[in-house]
């Protein structure tokens, strides 16, 4: 059986399997409970001065029929006195001395910084992570995001943390920002441990159209929130991996966004993430999930023969190249299996207005697969991914003697094209039909 246990910047634990700061590690009774049922760790609520929330919260985005793809919050740091934090995690560590307890902090000035890390230190923390993230409320009290889109200020906090703290520093980042690589940078600088990402992303998730103002809200009003959930996945996966490509980052990388399942996690790890968090899937199905996710992964592991988690951390990173360096010569066509076709004509509509007219109905009575047009088809994917039946559509590569050419290398060989109508652009003879023949059958009805 694989060994799932877990290293962040020598921060060990039994899975790579964390809670990340938010509502599931508000308090020692819910880390417990989390640790019973098989988390690796915890960041805690962030701690600080705590504040007063409003009510109510939180807002969604239900997608079809799956509730909370999207989740957006406009609640700040922990609530609840430090002195009852500090006892609760002291008490935490005693039960689950092998689980991390990493102690998530947001004050604002030096002595500040200083006192509270060693609070939590005295309290048993395993870690600290700066939570320069949070992107309502506390950043117009200059914290937060305020921070963590400031580079210069991020790395001077980040050093102030390092002169107090005796345990690993992780800074957690915030991806309201043009490059997440910038601040990553300034971390490492400023002499982080680690880095996790991402926190949630400024958003209004939707407007109630009876009332005029967006949710969630508070007496009649509302204000942007930190979106995160399923939907945020891929911006967290491309800023994990960018982070991870960056030699100036360097330091390791706890992932975060969008992960309510083995698949989920794996993937942060593939990118180059060391362990994970988990926020919404906790709140949305509760402590309990963690079990699919270690059962799935060493499944996995098993399955590919992985035996420790740095068999697959940054495996996938290498596969991302920039768009430059992408094969011009490859090519795929699309092929349907008659025998799965059901023949909903769903990829011909999608084919035909919003891709490349590569996809004919039969004229022949009774036959309801359609065909592609192999000399228009382009490639593009769009086909399969609308079509309702699993694998009905595939992709094949379509074979040449080209060998791989890259946009990078026509443009070294001097085979660019450098003005509008250059012949040696690729489009040049791609077919489409006349602008007529889109009201053709209208006339042919008439
Ligand atoms: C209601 C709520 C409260 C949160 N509070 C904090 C917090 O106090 N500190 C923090 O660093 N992140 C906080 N977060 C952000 C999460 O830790 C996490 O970065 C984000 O939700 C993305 O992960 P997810 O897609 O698994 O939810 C909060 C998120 C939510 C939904
Ligand atoms: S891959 Fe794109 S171009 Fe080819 S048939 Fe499908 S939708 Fe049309
Ligand atoms: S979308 Fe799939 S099932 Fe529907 S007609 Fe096209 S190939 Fe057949």
């Amino acid at each position: 059986m694989a060994d799932l246990t877990a290293n962040l910047a020598g921060i060990i634990s039994p899975n790579p399997f964390w809670l990340a700061s938010a509502p599931p590690t508000n308090s020692g009774y819910q880390v417990m409970k989390a640790f019973d049922a098989g988390w690796g760790g915890a960041v805690w609520k962030t701690l600080g001065v705590p504040v007063i929330n409003v009510s109510s919260r939180y807002g969604a985005v239900n997608y079809r029929d799956s509730r909370i793809m999207g989740f957006n919050n406009i609640e700040l740091i922990t609530d609840r006195p430090l002195t009852d934090n500090l006892k609760e995690i002291e008490e935490v560590k005693k039960y689950f001395p092998d689980h991390s307890v990493i102690a998530s902090l947001m004050v604002q000035t030096k002595e500040e910084w200083h006192q509270i890390i060693k609070d939590v230190e005295n309290a048993g923390a395993d870690g600290i992570e700066l939570n320069f993230g949070c992107p309502h409320g506390m950043c117009e009290r200059g914290m937060g995001s305020a921070v963590g889109q400031e580079p210069a200020v991020l790395q001077t906090i980040t050093e102030w943390a390092k002169e107090a703290a005796t345990v690993p520093v992780i800074v957690k980042l915030t991806p309201n920002i043009t490059d997440i690589t910038e601040p990553a940078r300034a971390a490492a600088a400023g002499g982080a441990d680690a880095i996790s990402l991402i926190n949630t992303i400024q958003s209004i998730v939707n407007v109630d159209l009876d009332t005029f103002a967006p949710n969630p809200q508070v007496d009649g009003k509302s204000t942007h929130g930190g979106y995160c959930g399923p939907a945020v996945k891929p911006i967290a996966l491309n800023m994990v991996k960018s982070c991870a490509q960056d030699e100036n980052v360097g330091i390791p990388i706890s992932g975060i966004g969008g992960i309510e399942s083995w698949r989920d996690a794996t993937e942060h790890m593939l990118l180059g993430a060391s362990n994970v968090q988990v926020c919404t899937a906790a709140m949305h199905y509760g402590f309990g999930i963690v079990r699919e996710m270690i059962s799935g992964l060493e499944q996995y592991m098993d399955d590919k023969g992985f035996n420790k988690l740095d068999d697959l951390i940054g495996k996938s990173v290498p596969k991302v190249e920039s768009w430059e360096h992408l094969n011009l010569n490859y090519k795929v066509i699309a092929e349907i299996d008659e025998k799965k076709c059901i023949g909903c004509q769903l990829c011909y509509i999608a084919c035909e207005d919003g891709a490349h007219q590569a996809i004919s109905l039969s004229k022949i009575e009774g036959v309801r697969v359609p065909q592609i047009i192999d000399e228009n088809c382009v490639g593009c994917n769009l086909c399969s991914l609308v079509c309702p039946v699993e694998d009905c559509i595939t992709m094949v590569e379509s074979k040449n003697n080209k060998g791989h050419e890259s946009w990078s290398d026509y443009m070294d060989s001097g085979k660019a094209p450098e003005n509008f109508d250059d012949d040696r652009a690729g489009g040049k003879n791609h077919w489409v039909p006349k602008p007529s023949d889109a009201l053709k059958d209208k006339k042919e009805s008439r």
